[in-house]
């Protein structure tokens, strides 16, 4: 049969004053009405912050620490991507979630503000994770690399600027996590830091389980640790991504799983970028009581 072997990377679209990939488009009124279910759980992210590092715990949790439970399907077919739009022949993210059995999980890069109402009218629990702009941008800005459906990244230099303005797809990681730090105290919200769980992931792991009322024994907990660190998700095929064929996602350029650090941005900030960076930091963040960790 007829095999795609090269993909155009996709253009921004503004949606909703939001820039998003335009194929988003095609679902936009869809995924806005979308009908959540009472017991839906969404895991929502800025792009690179750590989602499918959640996703896998989230599963690993659900499915009392069963390694071969969560090893069924990848990732991104267990945990389905709300707004995505695939070039055909691929499913949308929606045609995935219409094939879910309840409970569900449904991940999402949406800012808070533009989470379909259905979730919160609900009650849905959510959990989201943030993770510094300095190693989020670094990690977007290689991604942009080899993915090969995302917008040209342009050099590092034009990145920095292009993701301190927000000119990326999912917008302004400043907009984003400040949406959902103010939003959280709202709902049944769960707000998790990266830095939080590479530094202790037990604890972190631990606070998961108990906002999605599991008590888990210490050994199905010392489990999920062991199964969700960097190095072995690195191996694991159903966690990695290494399922999608390489002209849509190039890990020779980058793998998808690059480094797992906190601080990783030293190795790529100069003296004068880091100082840009932390004007823009101060600046956007300024009326908010949310703080990152930059290093550990
Ligand atoms: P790096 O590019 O800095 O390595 P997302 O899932 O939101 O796309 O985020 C991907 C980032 O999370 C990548 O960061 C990836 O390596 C990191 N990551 C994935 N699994 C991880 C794990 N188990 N521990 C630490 N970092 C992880």
């Amino acid at each position: 049969g007829h095999k795609r072997e090269k993909v155009e990377r996709l253009k921004l679209v503004m949606l909703d004053g939001v820039p998003f990939l335009d194929l988003t488009q095609l679902n936009w009124e869809k995924v806005k009405n979308f009908h959540s279910l009472p017991d839906d759980l969404l895991i929502a992210s800025y792009p690179k912050a750590g989602t499918t590092w959640v996703q896998e715990i989230v599963d690993m949790v659900l499915n009392d620490g069963d390694v071969d439970k969560c090893k069924r399907a990848p990732v991104y077919d267990r945990i389905p991507f709300l707004e995505i739009v695939e070039p055909k022949p691929l499913p949308s993210g929606l045609d995935q979630i219409a094939n879910l059995t309840p409970p569900r999980v449904i991940k999402t890069h949406l800012p808070f503000q533009l989470v379909p109402n259905s979730f919160w009218e609900q009650n849905c629990k959510a959990i989201y994770i943030a993770r510094n702009g300095k190693d989020n941008l670094v990690s977007y800005y290689h991604f942009d690399l080899m993915n090969k459906e995302q917008p040209d990244p342009g050099t590092w230099e034009q990145y920095i600027l292009k993701f301190l303005e927000g000119n990326v797809a999912w917008g302004s990681w400043f907009d984003h996590v400040k949406s959902w730090w103010t939003g959280k105290d709202k709902h049944r919200i769960l707000f998790l830091f990266y830095e939080d769980i590479k530094e202790n992931p037990k604890r972190e792991i631990c606070k998961l389980s108990q906002f999605l009322g599991k008590d888990l024994s210490k050994d199905i907990l010392d489990r999920i640790v062991h199964y969700t660190s960097f190095e072995v998700m690195k191996k694991n095929p159903m966690a990695n991504y290494s399922t999608i064929p390489t002209f849509l996602f190039d890990n020779k350029v980058s793998p998808f799983m690059r480094k797992g650090q906190v601080g990783n941005w030293k190795e790529h900030f100069t003296i004068a970028q880091n100082e840009i960076f932390d004007e823009y930091y101060h600046r956007n963040l300024a009326d908010t009581s949310l703080t990152f960790r930059f290093q550990m």
